[in-house]
């Protein structure tokens, strides 16, 4: 898919966010290596603490559907600067994908570009930890 195809994408699952506390709604799109588009919002709960972030909607969506492995990320929000993934969604994309490319897109088309790695150096992991399994 092309690079505005992937924010495309993101923007659509944006417009479907559950975000009536933080009014903050965010959406992504993941690629997987089969070409294949997951994409999520944010969906928030009365609770707050058990609020999930798109990033790790997307994530978990792919893992079901059978996919593991993972090229690309697009990002939107409505924050005028392009926000970066949290803490917990690094960790969650890292099993995966650490070398994940991230673009995050301000409404403005403003953007911001990482990898994963980067974003996250030294991640946590088991010393038997296999993707395979
Ligand atoms: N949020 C995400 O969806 N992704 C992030 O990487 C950071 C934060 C959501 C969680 C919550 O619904 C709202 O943004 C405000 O924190």
């Amino acid at each position: 898919m092309t690079r505005d195809g992937l924010i495309e994408a993101a923007r659509s699952a944006q417009a479907r966010a559950y975000a009536p506390y933080s009014k903050f709604r965010v959406g992504c799109a993941l690629e997987g290596e089969s070409g294949a588009i997951y994409t999520g919002c944010n969906v928030e709960n009365a609770s707050y603490g058990l609020t999930i972030c798109a990033e790790r909607v997307a994530v978990v969506k792919a893992v079901e559907a059978g996919e593991r492995r993972f090229a690309r990320m697009a990002l939107v929000t409505d924050a005028a600067a392009p926000a970066s993934p949290c803490g917990a969604c690094r960790e969650v994309m890292a099993e995966f994908a650490p070398a994940l490319k991230i673009e995050s897109v301000a409404p403005d088309g403003t953007s911001c570009e990482w990898t994963l790695d980067a974003l996250l150096p030294a991640r946590f992991e088991l010393p038997e930890a296999e993707v395979s399994s």
